[in-house]
């Protein structure tokens, strides 16, 4: 299994972030998931949206993949509230599915986050490093993309296609 997935994070299917996902995954031969088509409630410490579509597709997503990369959009200076939900509901790997859980220590995760400009605020990328830390997973990193009048400009595109070949060769 040396597999990778675009987990894209946005709250519409094909706006900008959907045109990198695309870019990336054509280019690499890799799967996309789209989180906004799943049914995931939000954490809920009786677990009483255990019949979601989270536990599925986060089992699905251990079973196949290796490396897992973020893709969402920067809404109010963070990751989408979809991205936010994902994470939060990871907590039932913890609290109930521990074994499943577990099975993330050793995996790859990386970051996209994608605007309408080349200004990222410090400090975004840190729930994803710290989250990759806490779960045992291997941080590879993170870059920053923006889409401008609805294209991915040359320059974008270069820093998009060294990013995905220093993970590929890492991985
Ligand atoms: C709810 C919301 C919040 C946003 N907040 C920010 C922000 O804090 N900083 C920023 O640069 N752009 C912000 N934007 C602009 C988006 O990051 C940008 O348009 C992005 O390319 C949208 O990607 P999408 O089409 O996948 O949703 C926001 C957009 C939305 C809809």
């Amino acid at each position: 299994m040396k597999k990778s997935v675009i987990i894209q994070a946005s709250s519409r299917s094909h706006g900008d972030t959907n045109k990198i996902v695309n870019y990336i995954a054509k280019n690499n031969d890799m799967d996309v998931i789209d989180l906004r088509t799943k049914n995931i409630g939000h954490y809920d410490y009786e677990y009483k949206n255990k019949g979601d579509d989270f536990l599925g597709l986060i089992t699905h997503i251990i079973e196949t993949y290796d490396t897992i990369i973020f893709a969402t959009p920067v809404y109010w200076y963070s990751m989408s509230g979809i991205l936010k939900v994902f994470f939060d509901r990871i907590s039932d790997l913890i609290r109930v599915h521990k074994d499943t859980g577990r099975k993330l220590r050793g995996k790859n995760m990386t970051m996209i986050s994608s605007s309408n400009s080349d200004d990222l605020k410090e400090g975004f990328s840190m729930p994803f490093v710290e989250s990759a830390n806490y779960l045992g997973m291997n941080y590879l990193g993170d870059i920053h993309v923006y889409i401008e009048n609805d294209f991915i400009n040359n320059e974008v595109k270069l820093k998009i296609d060294t990013f995905i070949e220093t993970i590929n060769n890492t991985i």
